[in-house]
Order: structure tokens, then sequence, then C-alpha cells
């Protein structure tokens, strides 16, 4: 029995697809989560800024008790997890792995079409996963850099995001994908539309159900599983928590417990590392 939080981090909104899977699934656990809002979008960013961004969150994360994090940002996981994980005595699980393992197992035809940022959608991380699976697989990513701005300012469900949509999917349904794996942890927020434009023979994976699972088979082998809820979620960004309470409470349609900012930099540079926070 471990009653710490599992840390959750993306750089925004998108990461509480993943909340919502471990709400779902491991309701004995608390997260801890941070959502980096002052830096988002991290699609169209460098490797190395990602890294250092990761870098600073998980050290956030675990000098805030974290037992476990989920990084529930597929270009975090696509640019930076391979390096940042060897730096941290933490156990640390991404989404494209098992969003892969999804997807291999959902494909029929073998053509799989992944959107995601550019960033995750250059990196061809996903196509090495997928292929490490099923090396005769036929792998399509498009990068998609308008739709997290959409979410973010609260426009998911808007006719401009439903025409940016269709102009991303066309070139995937062209080639004749019989799955498509939503790359980036926002755009299940999306999945109705995303329904509507691929009609109903296309199956959509969501990584974030496979990735909860991963997670809950590591927390039982590490014995880091909590067998009861040892106190209340917390969230925390970079950015302003009541902008991020309201477009979370939309998209979730349900309020988040508690928001506070926290300013990262301040936070890790302060002597024996006092937290410093604003609530809301
Ligand atoms: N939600 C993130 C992902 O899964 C990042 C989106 C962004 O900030 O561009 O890739």
């Amino acid at each position: 029995m471990d009653g710490r939080p599992i840390g959750i981090f993306d750089s925004g909104v998108g990461g509480l697809t993943v909340v919502r899977e471990v709400w779902r699934r491991l309701p004995n656990e608390r997260v801890l989560y941070f959502g980096d809002t002052a830096r988002v979008p991290y699609g169209g960013r460098p490797a190395f800024e990602i890294e250092g961004f990761a870098r600073q969150i998980i050290s956030y994360l675990q000098r805030r008790g974290a037992k476990f994090v989920i990084v529930a940002c597929n270009t975090t996981s696509a640019l930076a997890l391979d390096t940042v994980e060897r730096e941290f005595h933490l156990p640390l699980v991404g989404m494209l792995r098992p969003g892969a393992r999804a997807a291999a197992r959902a494909t029929r035809t073998g053509r799989i079409g992944v959107i995601a940022t550019e960033g995750t959608a250059r990196s061809g991380a996903y196509e090495r996963a997928i292929k490490e699976l099923m090396p005769g697989a036929e792998v399509l990513s498009k990068g998609c850099p308008l739709l997290v701005p959409f979410i973010e300012d609260g426009r998911a469900h808007s006719p401009e995001a439903m025409d940016a949509l269709r102009d991303y999917l066309a070139p995937l349904l062209e080639r004749d994908i019989d799955t498509l794996v939503l790359g980036c942890t926002h755009y299940p927020f999306l999945e109705d539309e995303i329904r509507r434009v691929v009609g109903p023979d296309v199956a959509i994976v969501d990584p974030a159900g496979e990735t909860v699972e991963v997670a809950s088979a590591l927390l039982h082998d590490l014995d880091l599983a909590s067998s009861a809820r040892t106190g209340p979620d917390e969230f925390t960004v970079s950015g302003d928590p009541a902008g991020f309470a309201s477009v979370a409470e939309k998209l979730l349609g349900s309020r988040l417990p508690r928001v506070a900012r926290v300013d990262l930099q301040e936070s890790l540079a302060s002597p024996g590392y006092r937290y410093r926070e604003q609530r809301l």
C-alpha cells in the first residue's frame, strides 16, 4: 500500500484525457497533475527544449512526493522520454508504446493513420513503435498544429476546428486507413468530431486506456499501488489556474477539485524547495 500520488503531466488540458482513465480504472490512486499552460503548445518546439521542460516538471512532481509519473503528452514521450528517463530514480510511463500496441491490436489491414503534433509526427516515433510490433504495417502520420490551440482556447467544438479536422484527415482517408491513432492527448476531446469525419468503419485508438493499464500493472509489480484513496487529487499549472479550470470543466463536463498556479523555476530554485503556489 503506497498512498503517495501518481504524477501526471502535459503541456495543458490534454493530459486530462489520461486522468479520466485513471479515475475510471484506478479509483484508489490519488493524482497530482501539472499542466504547463504558460508554455503550451509543445508541438512545434525542438527536442532540447521539451527535454528541459520534462526535467523541470518531473523534478517538481518528484519533490511533491509523486511515486510514479505518467508522461501524458505524446510530444514529450516522442522527443524527450528516452533521454530523460535515465536521469530519474522514478518509474515513468509514456504514451507511445501503449498507443502502438493498441493500434496493432485494432488494425485488420495494417494501414494505420496517426494524427499528432508536428513534433511527434516528424519524429517518426509512432512509426517505429508500431513497426516493432508489426513490421509489415503501413503507418501514415499527419501533424495537426491547429488542433491544440483550438482545444486550449475552449473552441474544441467550433466549426473552425471541424474544418481543420476535415483537412487534416482527408489525406489519411484517401490512403484507406482502417485505424486512426489519436497521437496527442488533447485529441480525445475531439473524438465525436473525428468520428463524424472518418465514418463508422475506421477504428479510433485513444492510447490513454492502454497507457493506464500499463501503469496499473507496473504499480502492482513495483509494490506501489494504493488500496485506498489517501486524499483529494491536486491540479497545478504554470499559467492561469482559472482559465485552465474553466476549459477543463467544459471538456470534462465536471469541475476539477482545485487548481493552483506553480512557478516551476522559483519552486525548484528555492533552498530546501519551498513549495509556493497560489490557490484558486
Ligand atoms: N498533448 C500533447 C501531446 O500529446 C502536447 C500538445 C502540444 O502542446 O502541442 O502531444
